[in-house]
């Protein structure tokens, strides 16, 4: 269905609840360098996640648990020089926020004044709550993130579906309206039954950003890696790749390495 699109300069906190309010779908895409962050903010993509999952495809790490406030925060900064339009959201990493609201305040404040960023996400509801009522008293807006947190990995134990059941599918809905209800700008939904994703959507006035959360979702996220198809061996469900540019920049590169083999290159036009 195509609906009308307003035209936002600068995405701000605002304009993600008037789009959900005109019934226009946010895009979010994640980025963690000053190349890709241009790229995606000029395709004009609403929400830029500078996501912890800059662990996996950035470092190479297992899990979302390795980075540090640091690392996110020369990850945030160098995003931010590359935008001029999106609305940059950063995550507080795994052990800068959770021991207590104090450190989780501290934590906020360094991302948004040493990087720059626009907002901060964390993950989890009730356990969480002191931590986002301290930041978000502090002026910093904040996106909750509910269903699979990959920060959480170790209690889940897999990365599979999460709120298939009743009792967690209620405390998911508790969480959500308790983070609304709090001042939250906007909710991560990951991997949980679509039927949810609506129940969840319908029942809020701030936005739901799905991944692995089904069409019901006020927004759609990825992993940008995952989209242009640079990750080749993770092939869940929800993904659709829009390029294979592991195979593209494979023979691109093959094709360099035997360019300089063969001495093609550089040619003659090609030098001083
Ligand atoms: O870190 C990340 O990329 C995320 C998305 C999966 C929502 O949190």
């Amino acid at each position: 269905m195509s609906i009308a699109k307003k035209e936002y300069k600068r995405v701000t906190v605002k304009s993600l609840v008037d789009m959900k309010k005109n019934g226009e779908k946010i895009s979010m895409l994640t980025a963690y360098d000053y190349s890709m962050a241009k790229i995606v903010d000029a395709a004009q993509v609403d929400v830029i996640l500078v996501g912890d999952s800059a662990s996996n495809v950035m470092a190479g790490h297992e899990t979302t648990l390795p980075i540090t406030l640091d690392q996110m925060i020369y990850h945030a900064s160098s995003v931010i020089r590359a935008i001029d339009r999106a609305l940059v959201v950063v995550d507080l990493p795994f052990g800068s926020y959770q021991s207590d609201p104090k450190e989780a305040l501290r934590s906020a404040i360094r991302i948004m004044k040493e990087s720059g960023a626009h907002a901060v996400k964390l993950e989890g509801g009730a356990e969480i709550k002191e931590s986002v009522k301290r930041i978000l008293a502090a002026g910093i807006p904040v996106m909750g993130h509910l269903g699979l947190t990959p920060q959480s990995i170790y209690k889940f134990g897999t990365y599979t579906v999460r709120a298939k059941e009743e009792e967690e599918a209620e405390k998911l809905m508790d969480d959500a309206k308790l983070l609304e209800k709090l001042g939250c700008f906007g909710l991560v939904l990951e991997k949980i039954p679509a039927k949810l994703t609506k129940k969840v959507s319908e029942k809020l006035t701030i936005p739901t950003i799905g991944i692995g959360g089904g069409k019901h979702a006020d927004g759609q996220v990825l992993v940008v890696h995952d989209l242009l198809g640079m990750t080749h061996e993770f092939n869940p469900r929800f993904l659709r790749r829009y390029m294979n540019l592991y195979e593209e920049m494979g023979n691109a590169i093959s094709n360099y390495v035997s360019d300089v083999k063969s001495q093609d290159f550089p040619n003659d036009d090609e030098q001083y």
